[in-house]
């Protein structure tokens, strides 16, 4: 688990340049089992937030918790030791290209004094896992992008950290290589129980691979969250980013709602059981968040006004937490209406 309080982080200034507030106040926690995502336009800060979860930067203001240790109170000799919990992946990779892929992945086990045979078994162990079990005696230049990315992983992994630090880690790579290093990380936060921060410029791959996630701009945290909370709070930067607002054409008088998630997903269902009402689906904009899919949606409402007007509160006032959790059958319903809309929306 990862706790940052109140971090800042000021870079003096020189003669020529004055001095840059990297970080403002920024607080978070990343529990252990989850993904977090820090999104955030160039120079919003993420790299220098990464580089204080290690404390390869320190803090001008705050303090870093990892796994229950102050790492902000630590001595230099007790950090170094910390600072095995803790690996790191980068977008350029950072092998040794005169190594083997199984070479490179025992270099912090070699660094860490772990016996020969002890740390080719280990680092055996982890290439096959990444899926490079056939490449264990090539060089980084013999590997493709997501290749070399995969023995990083594997690298990182091998003196057993609990939290993995990736910074733009396949910003230099390709979709389908992408998608499948975000498989591949997702997958072995679940099976290592990993506290894993995913640092990132693109809202797909915190879409793909996050279950949480924060916004920095310029410095501060301007919203944070679980996904699948986030993604309904209607105002919110990132709600709007990971499922924008449908565009209706102009003079339909719609009314927009959220639907999707777990316990969310029968909003529709429930409207159209109780309200004698029509139900026109105006537009929509559909999106999967991990392993689930949200729809923001803007119904027209046809009907008797004595049946839209409670429709309406209905809609409006929908805590879909509060549903009837006996219903089984709302799934389907909302689950064909989801997929209707993405047919129209593709
Ligand atoms: N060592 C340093 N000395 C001075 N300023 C720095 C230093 N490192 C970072 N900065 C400044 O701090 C700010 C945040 O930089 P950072 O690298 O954390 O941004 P970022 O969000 O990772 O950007 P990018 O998406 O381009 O990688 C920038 O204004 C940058 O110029
Ligand atoms: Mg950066």
């Amino acid at each position: 688990m990862i706790t940052l309080t109140n971090i800042g982080k000021t870079f003096p200034g020189t003669r020529r340049r004055p001095a840059v507030t990297a970080l403002d106040d920024v607080s978070l926690t990343v529990e252990r089992g989850q993904v977090m995502g820090v999104v955030g336009p160039s120079g919003s800060g993420k790299s220098t937030l990464a580089r204080i979860v290690n404390l390869l930067e320190r803090p001008t203001r705050g303090t870093v918790t990892v796994d229950g240790v102050e790492l902000t109170a630590l001595s230099a000799g007790q950090l170094n030791s910390a600072r095995r919990g803790i690996g790191m992946i980068f977008q350029q990779f950072n092998l040794l290209d005169s190594r083997t892929a199984l070479a490179n992945v025992e270099l912090p086990l070699e660094l860490a004094g772990v016996g020969r045979a002890e740390r080719r078994a280990r680092a055996t162990e982890l290439l096959q896992r990444v899926g490079l079990g056939d490449k264990l005696g090539s060089h980084p230049a013999q590997l493709s992008g997501g290749q070399r990315q995969r023995v990083a992983i594997a690298r990182a992994l091998a003196p057993r950290p609990r939290v993995l630090l990736c910074d733009e880690a396949t910003s230099a790579l390709d979709p389908v290589s992408t998608a499948s290093v975000l498989t591949l990380l997702r997958d072995l936060t679940d099976e290592l129980d990993l506290t894993t921060v995913l640092i990132t410029h693109e809202m797909d791959v915190v879409k793909r691979a996050c279950d949480h996630v924060t916004l920095l701009e310029a410095g501060r945290v301007v919203d944070a969250g679980a996904l699948s909370d986030v993604v309904r709070r209607p105002l919110s930067p990132l709600a709007t980013r990971l499922l924008p607002h449908p565009q209706a054409p102009v003079g339909e008088p719609v009314v927009e709602v959220t639907v999707g998630g777990a316990g969310h997903d029968a909003v529709l269902t429930e409207l159209i059981r109780r309200y004698d009402v029509q139900v026109a689906v105006v537009a929509g904009s559909v999106e999967t968040l991990g392993d689930q899919r949200f729809g923001r949606l803007q119904l027209r409402l046809d009907g008797a006004p004595e049946q839209v007007r409670p429709a309406l509160e209905f809609l409006a006032a929908a805590d879909p937490g509060g549903r009837d959790p006996g219903s089984e059958d709302t799934h389907d319903l909302d689950d064909r209406a989801l997929r209707a809309l993405e047919e129209a929306v593709a």
